[in-house]
């Protein structure tokens, strides 16, 4: 991948979709070196398909209830998505697991985003949990996606302190603002070729990254606060 073209992205939500809106917002501006092919949701109606069609990105549902089993709705999924050719599938607020089958088809082009500074907190309710373990530092993280829950190689972390007077809902906030920023720097680099997965083994600049890039040792890019 060279960063005079643009890759393809494939986004799949299943919510508001202020993630992709921080996205769609940096492919706009050509910050990204990337554009969004598709939006594809599995819960229908949902204000991320708006924020797509006003975009000017076909916007998909996919029903998962509509589906016998998993592997199923998957094999439709791996359908719709393989239709727009996608260099690197995102998951942006995505709240399917996904079999082994669905991940291997994807291996190496398939990123996600965790509410944690992962390996803590894997699965739901991260920033509750966080509270209660009494953590005075939390975050996101963006990660390859295997077949382990939440368990691919971590690329990059965004961190922000746990203030005192938190609720899940304040320190929720504080993290995806920083969410914002930290999704757009990982698919850059993606585009720019700088990231990638051999095997177990994830690569930064063609070196071995044994741990997870720091947001906050890159340049900020400007954010739009519209979204949110
Ligand atoms: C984000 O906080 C994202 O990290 C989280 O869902 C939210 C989606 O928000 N993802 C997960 O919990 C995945 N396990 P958004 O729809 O506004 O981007």
């Amino acid at each position: 991948m060279s960063a005079d073209r643009k890759i393809r992205l494939v986004v799949l939500i299943s919510g508001r979709g202020s993630n992709l809106q921080a996205i769609l917002d940096q492919a706009a501006s050509g910050e990204l070196l990337a554009e969004v092919a598709a939006v594809i949701s599995n819960q229908p109606g949902v204000y991320g398909l708006e924020r797509a069609r006003q975009a000017g990105v076909p916007a998909l549902e996919l029903d998962h209830k509509g589906f016998a089993d998993r592997p199923a709705f998957e094999a439709a999924l791996i359908g719709q998505i393989d239709r727009y050719q996608p260099d690197l599938v995102i998951l942006a607020g995505f709240m399917r697991v996904l079999t082994a089958g669905f991940t291997e088809h994807y291996q190496g082009r398939l990123l996600n985003i965790h509410p944690s500074l992962l390996p803590k907190f894997r699965g739901l309710h991260t920033h509750e949990r966080a509270l209660a373990a009494g953590e005075t530092e939390h975050g996101a993280s963006i990660h390859f996606v295997t077949a382990e829950l939440d368990g691919g190689p971590v690329i990059a972390q965004a961190r922000v302190p746990v203030l005192p007077g938190d609720d899940p809902d304040t320190l929720a906030a504080r993290v995806l603002e920083q969410e914002h920023r930290l999704y757009p720097q990982a698919i850059r680099w993606f585009a720019e070729g700088r990231l990638r997965l051999e095997g177990e083994r994830l690569l930064f600049d063609g070196k071995l990254l044994d741990q997870p890039l720091r947001l906050e040792d890159f340049a900020r890019q400007p954010i739009n606060n519209s979204r949110s």
